[in-house]
């Protein structure tokens, strides 16, 4: 589609690292008139919006955002819809990763990721659609993971916030798509960002910059799911065709993990 990201304006949560960072950066390579970059990182929003704005015709607008406060997000929608009276993408992506043993987990911390993950995801997805229902266009793109299609053992917590992102943007591509919205939710698999702490990222795991070029790619084709890499499309069609090798295959990872938290205090 010709023109799809060109002259847009763009808002993107967890601008300042990773996926959101490099979603960012791509919709400035491919002309958006400006991306609002949201993040709680002023340090690395002041920094990377820097160099953006160096590099690219575009504007990098870095706003310190909250997406736990339904305030900072509004203000951030808002600034984004003034900029040019216009909000075409909205990048629900800010999120943070908790794959944990039940027995170590709190209740302070499953309000702490559902606030995040969940809640923050909610606050850009409903701030989003009346501006973008009211111009009749828009793509929303909120970011799930893997663990938002398939149940995997240790991510309890993480899963029931994926999931719940994952099924509430498909609902609203229904509800809302013969209005000229579009919406897509992304489930990677491992890409190697700041995520894994101080953990070296698995095998498995991919580039931003492999992340980001399939997500626009799907994108404008105006896929609602975008799993990748291949083997998370692989384990899903496993998932839903052989229900009985995926529970093997489940059980398996988690002894795997139980081994592993028991030997090396960690999942992999
Ligand atoms: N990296 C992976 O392997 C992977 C896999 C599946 C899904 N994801 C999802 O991708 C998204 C991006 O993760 P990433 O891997 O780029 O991680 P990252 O840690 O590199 O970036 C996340 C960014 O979100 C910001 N953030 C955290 N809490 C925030 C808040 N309350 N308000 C605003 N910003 C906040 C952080 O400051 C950080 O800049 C997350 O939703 C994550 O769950 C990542």
């Amino acid at each position: 589609m010709k023109g799809y990201f060109e002259k847009k304006v763009a808002v993107v949560t967890g601008a300042a690292s990773g996926i959101g960072l490099g979603l960012t950066e791509e919709m400035l390579s491919r002309g958006a008139k400006a991306v609002f970059m949201a993040d709680i990182n002023q340090e690395n929003l002041d920094k990377e919006s820097k160099r953006l704005n160096e590099a690219y015709a575009g504007e990098a607008v870095p706003m310190l955002t909250d997406v736990t406060k339904l305030e900072h997000v509004e203000k951030l929608i808002n600034s984004a819809n003034n900029f040019d009276g216009h909000l075409d993408f909205v990048f629900n992506n800010a999120g943070i990763g908790m794959t944990i043993p039940t027995e170590f987990v709190t209740f302070d911390i499953w309000k702490k990721v559902v606030d995040i993950n969940l809640m923050g995801v909610i606050y850009g997805t409903y701030c989003a659609i009346p501006i973008m229902r009211k111009q009749k266009s828009g793509h929303i793109v909120n970011t799930a993971s893997a663990a938002g299609l398939l149940p995997i053992p240790y991510q309890a917590l993480y899963a029931s916030t994926k999931s719940a992102v994952k099924n509430m943007t498909e609902s609203l591509y229904y509800e809302l798509s013969n209005e000229g919205l579009r919406f897509s939710v992304v489930c990677p698999g491992n890409v190697r960002t700041a995520i894994f702490g101080d953990l070296t990222p698995p095998p498995d795991s991919v580039s931003v910059e492999e992340a980001v070029n399939y997500i626009f790619e799907k994108m404008e084709k105006g896929d609602v799911i975008i799993a990748f890499p291949q083997n998370i499309r692989d384990f899903d069609e496993l998932y839903r065709m052989s229900p009985k090798e995926f529970d093997r295959l489940a059980l398996g990872i988690a002894d795997e993990r139980r081994e592993n938290y028991r030997t090396k205090g960690t999942y992999y």
